[in-house]
């Protein structure tokens, strides 16, 4: 991999989902964060992000118009497609992929639903891809003790050690993305997971708490309290 080169680097927002956990009359995407759509937020950062060329987003159904609406609002410059998400992420962002050029070098693939991506997280994922690694993904560590339940019984306590949370956004080498998302995609959570599967090597680097992944009405407002 070699950096710098123009539209090298595309990043992938999944923005498809419909936000169930969140209770509201709109796609999770454009509950307002800040007196603003949550899109606008990744969209904003990932436009801003030296490292990052060209940007796809993946709409929900029925709010692509919207979402391009957003983009010519908030005069971000690096918006090439805007396209119908999936039935489940991993379908969103295969139908985000498909935009990407043969030509390009990395793609990193982020969640709407994770407004407060940073500069350095996408540099420490960067990192890993032009030593050879297939993709990068940023983590935390598990501070919890673990147990598997069945029938609401402790089954087992799984060992911690070893064990981490995985973010987005995530980074990949084109090529072992689309080969990753060649073979069997679904049930996939991450697209790290599709590049393990497809014999890929995954970086591990350090995640961010501010990446929180909203989910809940109590995610919104503590992710409102950090803008
Ligand atoms: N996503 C997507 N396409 C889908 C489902 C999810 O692009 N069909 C995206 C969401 O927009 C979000 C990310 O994947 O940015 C993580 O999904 P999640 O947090 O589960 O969001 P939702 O599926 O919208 O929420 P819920 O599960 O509560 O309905
Ligand atoms: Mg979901």
């Amino acid at each position: 991999m070699s950096s710098g080169d123009v539209g090298a680097t595309w990043a992938l927002i999944a923005a498809a989902g419909s936000g169930e956990r969140l209770v509201i009359d709109r796609p999770k995407a454009f509950v307002g964060l800040g007196g603003r759509p949550l899109l606008a937020e990744s969209l904003d950062r990932l436009d801003r992000c030296e490292l990052v060329d060209a940007i796809v987003v993946a709409a929900p159904p029925g709010w692509e118009e919207p979402s391009i609406l957003l983009a010519e609002e908030l005069a971000v410059s690096k918006v090439v497609a805007c396209v119908t998400g999936g039935a489940t992420r991993v379908q969103s962002v295969a139908a985000a992929l498909f935009e990407v050029p043969v030509g390009a070098l990395v793609v990193l693939v982020h969640d709407a639903a994770r407004p407060l991506v940073s500069d350095a997280v996408v540099e420490r994922l960067v990192g890993p891809l032009r030593e050879g690694y297939d993709g990068a993904v940023p983590a935390l560590p598990v501070a919890d003790t673990l147990k598997r339940v069945e029938d609401g019984v402790v089954a087992e306590t799984v060992p911690r050690e070893g064990l981490v949370r995985a973010q987005t956004p995530q980074a990949f080498l084109a090529p072992s993305l689309r080969k990753a998302f060649a073979g069997q995609i679904a049930g996939a959570t991450d697209c790290a997971s599709l590049v393990e599967q497809s014999g890929g090597r995954v970086a591990v680097v350090e995640g961010d708490p501010r990446l929180l992944k909203i989910t809940t009405q109590a995610d919104l407002a503590l992710v409102e309290s950090w803008l």
